[in-house]
């Protein structure tokens, strides 16, 4: 695999907290001056306030000051490729628009996604 996105997300997916589910997952947000900004999955024994790694990337990014991204790079261990939840699709909207998802496990299979076709019909700032 020669696209480091792919490596920083499955590299961050080896930090993942998940006791409970024993699903990891690892995320890499890359900002439009190609820095990569790195999360994973974080449970908690409520369960409720487990983070996802989408989530824990992203906000990461947002509190170091970038506003701009181009990809991001989803690692999990899964047959089927692991697309970002529900919850994570509005986050990601809000903040990076219709970037590119790419999905990997750790057998090097990958998906390239739009998220505007994850998530078609979002609800935004336009809505309000
Ligand atoms: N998880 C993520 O990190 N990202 C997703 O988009 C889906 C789910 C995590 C949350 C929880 O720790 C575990 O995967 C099982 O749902």
């Amino acid at each position: 695999m020669t696209d480091a996105l792919l490596e920083a997300a499955l590299q961050a997916r080896e930090n993942a907290h998940a006791p409970y589910s024993h699903f990891r997952v690892g995320a890499a947000l890359e900002d439009s001056a190609g820095r990569f900004h790195t999360g994973c999955n974080i449970e908690n024994a409520t369960f409720g306030l487990t983070l996802c790694a989408e989530r824990v990337a992203a906000f990461k990014a947002i509190s170091e000051g970038a506003r701009a991204f181009r990809r991001i790079a989803i690692a999990a261990d899964s047959g089927t490729l692991a697309p970002p939840c529900g919850a994570c699709r509005q986050i990601l909207w809000e903040f990076c628009g219709d970037i590119e998802i790419l999905l990997v496990n750790p057998r090097g299979q990958t998906e390239s996604h739009r998220l505007k076709d994850l998530f078609p019909r979002p609800f935004d700032a336009s809505s309000l």
